[in-house]
C-alpha cells in the first residue's frame, strides 16, 4: 500500500469505558497521521465519548450500532458502568448480538483494517472472509495476556490448569524469573472466568478465538519495561506482537468548575503531601472494603483526595456507603470527591505524593508517568498481577490482604500509606517511582512506538509475511 493513500481503520472496543477510552486515544493517533477512522459502539456510549479535537473531527466518524435487547439486561444499559458486576454476562450476550449489524457495516465499507477487543470472538472470521486486515488491540500489558498461555489453551482449556492453585504460580511457559502470579482470593475469580457464563462462552474462550483469528497483536506495552513478556507472547502465538507504547496521556487545559475547586483545595496542601485515592471505573468494592479503606485513610493522618464512585448500578447514597460521620472527622485534611474527577490533572499537581490505586493498567501508567509511588489495592482481572510487578519493581507496595478471602483492615491501609508517604524506609519507593517516570512519562519514546505502529498499518505485508504463511 502506497504511503500517501489514506487508510480506513475500524475500531471496535468492548463496552467498558476502561476499554473504549484507550481505543479512542489510539484512534486519535491514527487520525493524526491523515487516516480515516470509523469508531463503532452503541449509541449511548458514542454519546458519552470525550469530544474529538476539532482538527480531527473530519477524520473520525462515530458509528452507532444499537445494542440488541437481552433479557436480564437493564433498559438503557450499554456499558459495564451502567450495571452490577453479576449482570456483565448479559451485556456480553447483547454485544454478541451486534454481529449482524457490524458485519453489514464491514461489507458496505470494506475498510483496510479492523482493530477489536478481546470480546467479539465471532469477528475475525468475518473480517477474514471480507479480506480485511484484522488485529487484536490489547489495551492491557503483555504479562496479563501471556499468563494465560497459547490460544490452544485459551480456546480448548488445559487439563493442567483447572484449579486455583495452578494460577498461584507462574505458568510453565514462563522461563524467566517472575513474581507474576495470582493470590488465592484472586485465583478463585480467575477460575470462574474460565467457566462458561450466561453470555454463552467464557472470557478466556473469547480472547483465545480473537487472538487465534488475528493477523497481528497490537499491545499497550513497551520494550523498556518488562520486555521478556513481549517476546514470550510472540512465541506463544506465532504472530507479530507490535507494542504501541504506553500511550501516556497528555494533561490538557481544563477550566471546568470542578477542576477549579479541586485545584483550590490541592493548592492549600503541602508539596507531595497528599495521597490520591481512586479505584477506577470498573471495580466494585464491597461495603466492608470501602469502610476499611475510609477508616484506614482516617487513621493514617495523611492528607488525602479520594475520587469515590458509587458501586455501578447502585442507588445507595454516599452517606450509606461511608462510615458514620467520616467526612466530618476528616474535614480539612481529606476530600471525598463524589463526581467524575480529572485524574490526570490531579496526578500532575505538586501536592500529590502517592497514588492509592486499584492498579488498572491505565492508572498504573498515569501514576508512574508523574513519578508517583503506587499503593496497590487490586481487585479484578489483571490488577493483581500488576500489583505484583509494582512490588517487585519497588515502585510502590501492595496493601496486605487476608490470603484466603482478600479482606483487609484499616490498619493494613493506614500502615501502607504511612510507609510510602512518610517513613524513611519509604524513600526507596519514592525514588524508584521518580526514576520510572523517565520511561513512563517519556512522550518522545512513546510517540516513536506510535509512529512504528502506524507504519505497520500502512505497510503490513512485508512484516506480516512470516505470520500469514503459518496461519494460511
Ligand atoms: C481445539 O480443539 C478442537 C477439537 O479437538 C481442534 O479441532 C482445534 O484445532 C483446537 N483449537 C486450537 C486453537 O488448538
Ligand atoms: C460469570 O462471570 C462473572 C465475571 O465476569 C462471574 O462473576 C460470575 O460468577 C460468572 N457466572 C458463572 C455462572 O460462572
Ligand atoms: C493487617 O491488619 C491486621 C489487623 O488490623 C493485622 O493483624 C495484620 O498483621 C495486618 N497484616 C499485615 C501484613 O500487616
Amino acid at each position: 500500500m502506497a504511503n500517501n493513500s489514506k487508510l480506513h481503520v475500524v475500531m471496535f472496543p468492548w463496552l467498558a469505558f476502561g476499554h473504549i477510552i484507550p481505543f479512542f486515544e489510539l484512534s486519535k493517533f491514527i487520525a493524526q497521521k491523515g487516516h480515516k477512522i470509523s469508531f463503532v459502539s452503541t449509541p449511548r456510549n458514542i454519546d458519552r465519548l470525550p469530544k474529538i479535537p476539532s482538527h480531527l473531527v473530519s477524520s473520525i466518524t462515530l458509528v452507532k450500532i444499537p445494542l440488541p435487547k437481552v433479557e436480564g439486561l437493564p433498559e438503557s444499559a450499554e456499558a459495564t458502568m451502567d450495571i452490577r458486576n453479576e449482570d456483565i454476562p448479559y451485556l456480553k450476550k447483547a454485544f454478541d448480538g451486534m454481529e449482524t449489524e457490524l458485519t453489514r457495516f464491514l461489507e458496505n465499507s470494506l475498510p483496510d483494517w479492523v482493530l477489536y477487543d478481546f470480546a467479539p470472538h465471532w469477528l475475525p472470521p468475518v473480517a477474514a472472509r471480507l479480506e480485511i486486515s484484522r488485529a487484536f488491540f490489547m489495551i492491557i500489558n503483555a504479562w496479563f495476556l501471556a499468563f494465560f498461555g497459547p490460544s490452544e489453551i485459551l480456546i480448548n482449556g488445559s487439563d493442567e490448569r483447572k484449579k486455583a492453585e495452578e494460577f498461584m504460580i507462574p505458568p510453565k511457559w514462563v522461563r524467566f524469573e517472575t513474581k507474576v502470579a495470582y493470590r488465592r482470593y484472586e485465583a478463585n475469580w480467575i477460575v470462574a472466568s474460565t467457566q462458561k457464563n450466561d453470555s454463552g462462552v467464557s472470557d478466556i474462550y473469547r480472547g483465545g478465538n480473537v487472538i487465534h483469528g488475528s493477523e497481528v497483536i497490537f499491545i499497550r506495552h513497551c520494550n523498556e519495561f518488562e520486555p521478556d513478556w513481549l517476546k514470550l507472547l510472540e512465541e506463544l502465538h506465532h504472530k507479530p506482537v507490535i507494542p504501541v507504547g504506553l500511550m501516556p496521556p497528555q494533561v490538557e487545559e481544563d477550566d471546568s468548575q470542578s477542576w477549579v475547586s479541586i485545584k483550590t483545595w490541592l493548592d492549600d496542601q503541602n508539596i507531595q503531601s497528599v495521597v490520591y485515592v481512586a479505584l477506577g471505573s470498573e471495580v466494585t468494592p464491597s461495603q466492608d472494603q470501602i469502610y476499611e479503606l475510609a477508616l484506614g485513610l482516617e487513621l493514617s493522618d495523611v492528607p488525602f483526595f479520594w475520587a469515590l464512585r458509587k458501586p455501578s448500578g447502585s442507588d445507595d447514597s454516599y452517606s450509606e456507603i461511608l462510615p458514620d460521620g467520616f467526612e466530618e472527622r476528616v474535614k480539612g485534611r481529606g476530600m471525598v470527591w463524589k463526581s467524575w474527577a480529572p485524574q490526570l490533572k490531579i496526578l500532575s499537581h505538586d501536592s500529590v505524593g502517592a497514588f492509592l490505586t486499584h492498579c488498572g493498567w491505565s492508572s498504573f501508567i498515569e501514576g508512574l508517568s508523574f513519578g508517583h509511588p503506587l499503593i496497590a489495592l487490586p481487585f479484578l482481572a489483571d490488577q493483581g498481577l500488576n500489583a505484583r510487578i509494582i512490588a517487585d519493581k519497588q515502585v510502590g507496595i501492595e496493601v496486605p490482604k487476608n490470603e484466603e478471602d482478600g479482606s483487609y483492615t484499616k490498619n493494613n491501609v493506614s500502615d501502607s500509606i504511612k510507609l510510602v508517604m512518610v517513613a524513611n524506609e519509604g524513600k526507596q519507593f519514592r525514588d524508584k517511582a521518580k526514576e520510572m517516570s523517565e520511561i513512563f512519562g517519556n512522550k518522545k519514546l512513546h510517540d516513536s512506538y506510535i509512529d512504528n505502529f502506524i507504519k505497520f498499518l500502512e505497510n503490513p505485508r512485508f512484516t506480516l509475511s512470516a505470520a500469514t504463511s503459518t496461519s494460511a
